[in-house]
């Protein structure tokens, strides 16, 4: 099984091209499958690059309705074709990330960027669901993810109309993908809107199982107070993580602070990283 960051907002090496957005493919025995799709501009592109095949891909897998992992479907569609596309039926909701800079608040549209007709139009077969879920044997979604821990809120820049009404998003369509390996679990993370810590955490809940090979993807660490930060390393050092190679919503100064404190167990997943099992 080899699993290969192809959007990342950083290029690492002199392959690809970074994009503010997060999409890695997972190449196992059993199919492709692509989680995410970065924000459009990079996901084809960075595939080639990185001589990787987007038409073998079985199903694509939808972390949430953010520009910046739905916007590269139309790309994707159109080289593959029909194909399933798994995601909750939240992923559709306007968004909205309210920006204040100077005093100056502006407000940016940030949700997925086409109609769901257009995108069933290239091929694409939606295929909504809020629980847990097998998609295959031994690959998982997390479907919504339960809220538990005190010191994980909320964005509050980041709000969604529901219903007519525009409040604060809470991200009932924020799910992450489990691949289940003889190495332990590899926990693939969108945005971690839910929360880090809750994701994890739910995750040992729903398979029962605790040792986790590697834990990749955005975590939203750097957007978030300076307690949530502190709490969930002090959480994720108690949990058994091999590997640590976190990205994207993660910014730079919450990786820094991860690699120091999970030095060689931590790689940052730049464009082209992953790992192979
Ligand atoms: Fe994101
Ligand atoms: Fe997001």
């Amino acid at each position: 099984m080899k699993i290969t960051i192809i959007c990342e907002n950083t290029v690492g090496r002199r392959i690809g091209l970074g994009e503010h957005g997060f999409s890695a493919l997972i190449e196992t025995d059993k199919g492709n499958y692509l989680f995410d799709t970065g924000s459009g501009h990079s996901v084809v592109r960075n595939s080639l690059e990185l001589n990787k095949d987007l038409r073998t891909i079985k199903k694509i897998f939808l972390s949430h309705g953010h520009y910046d992992h739905t916007g590269g479907l139309p790309e994707v569609l159109k080289l593959k074709g029909k194909v399933d596309v798994h995601a909750h039926p939240h992923v559709f909701l306007d968004r909205i990330h309210v920006i204040k800079e100077n005093e100056k608040e502006t407000k940016k549209f940030v949700g997925l960027p086409y109609k769901k007709k257009y995108l069933e139009l290239l091929g694409a077969n939606f295929i909504l669901h809020k629980d847990f879920t097998e998609v295959e044997k031994g690959v998982f979604l997390t479907g919504e993810v339960p809220r538990k821990t005190s010191f994980e809120k909320p964005d509050p820049v980041l709000l969604a109309e529901i219903d007519g009404k525009i409040n604060q998003d809470i991200f009932s369509d924020d799910q992450s993908l489990i691949l289940d390996t003889e190495k332990g679990l590899i926990l693939v993370l969108g945005c971690a809107h839910s929360g880090m810590i809750n994701i994890i955490n739910y995750v040992i809940d729903k398979t029962g199982k605790e040792n986790f090979y590697a834990v990749l993807g955005g975590t939203h660490l750097d957007f978030l107070t300076q307690e949530q930060l502190e709490e969930s390393i002090k959480a994720l050092k108690k949990m058994k993580i091999e590997k640590i190679g976190v990205c994207h919503c993660t910014g730079m100064r919450a990786a820094f602070r991860l690699h120091h404190e999970f030095g060689e167990r931590f790689f940052y997943g730049h464009v082209g990283s992953g790992l192979e099992i």
